[in-house]
């Protein structure tokens, strides 16, 4: 089967698409990954052709042998549906988990994202914790989550609580809670190190005054996380615009009653009395 025809690439695509429409990926913003099944790689192998196996940049083993769909470094997402070979990869990773090596896509030269480091130590947390379920790492630049770190203090229980009280879905949404790191330099291991520590509790991480990270075990899943975060941001740069003290909101006993009814464990660290 050609690649542009397999369903998994098309829903990658559509992901990266709706992503744009959102108005989350201005120019190269953003990337995202998918850690693929050996169903889908079998389907698609007769139309690799192996590259030179290059350094990760950090070290991934929990990864070796698994192949992944990645955005390339520097490639629009606004151009992900509209040229795809140009603008996305297939990759493998060695039997160490130190190296890749593009084997099919980015037609006219590149390398996968720059946050490589970031997706695959994510990647590799998620894979051991969820069991193998969860297979999309996510990164975007939404605009109120952004905002929301120059006015925030940067911590998570800060950020998850401020969230929940947003939105009465977010609790179930993302019942674990948010992790944020502070502003780092992307694109290399360091801020991959604090990242994928925040996954092994979260399935969300702010990257503070940059934008923001999802995992999930499905497209829909992962997009949809991010979009009820950043929905949820919008709803509270909106309030924070017209005051600083909320008349009324969704109090800490409201939270244990919606958990006790949805039938989800909020922490009781985020449950604090302000
Ligand atoms: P890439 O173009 O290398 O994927 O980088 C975009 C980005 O969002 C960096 O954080
Ligand atoms: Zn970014």
């Amino acid at each position: 089967m050609k690649v542009l025809e397999s369903e998994i690439v098309k829903a990658y695509i559509r992901m990266a698409d709706d992503g744009w429409q959102q108005g989350w990926h201005e120019r190269n913003g953003g990337n995202l990954t998918y850690r693929m099944k050996n169903e889908e790689v079998e389907e698609l192998k007769e139309n690799f052709t192996p590259g030179k196996w290059q350094d990760i940049g950090t070290t991934v083993p929990g990864l070796a042998g698994e192949y992944f769909i990645t955005t390339g470094s520097g490639k629009f997402f606004r151009n992900v549906s509209i040229k795809p070979e140009d603008s996305i990869a297939i990759i493998e990773i060695d039997e160490k988990g130190e190296n890749y090596r593009i084997c099919w896509g980015l037609v006219n030269g590149g390398r996968p994202t720059s946050e490589l480091p970031s997706h695959l130590m994510n990647h590799e947390v998620k894979k051991r914790i969820t069991n193998g379920k969860h297979r999309v790492i996510y990164h975007a630049h939404p605009v109120n989550t952004i905002a929301l770190t120059f006015v925030l203090p940067l911590n998570d229980e800060t950020f998850t609580r401020e969230l929940w009280e947003m939105a009465t879905e977010c609790p179930v949404v993302f019942p674990d809670g948010i992790g944020v790191v502070p502003w780092m330099v992307p694109g290399g291991r360091d801020i991959a190190v604090e990242t994928s520590k925040l996954m092994e509790k979260y399935d969300v991480a702010i990257w503070a005054h940059h934008g923001m990270f999802c995992s999930g075990e499905d497209f829909d899943l992962t997009f949809g996380l991010m979009h009820t975060v950043e929905k949820s941001a919008e709803i509270l740069v909106k309030v924070l615009s017209m005051t600083d003290k909320k008349r009324q909101t969704i109090q800490p006993d409201d939270f244990r009653n919606l958990a006790r009814d949805f039938k989800v464990t909020l922490p009781e660290r985020f449950l604090f009395e302000k």
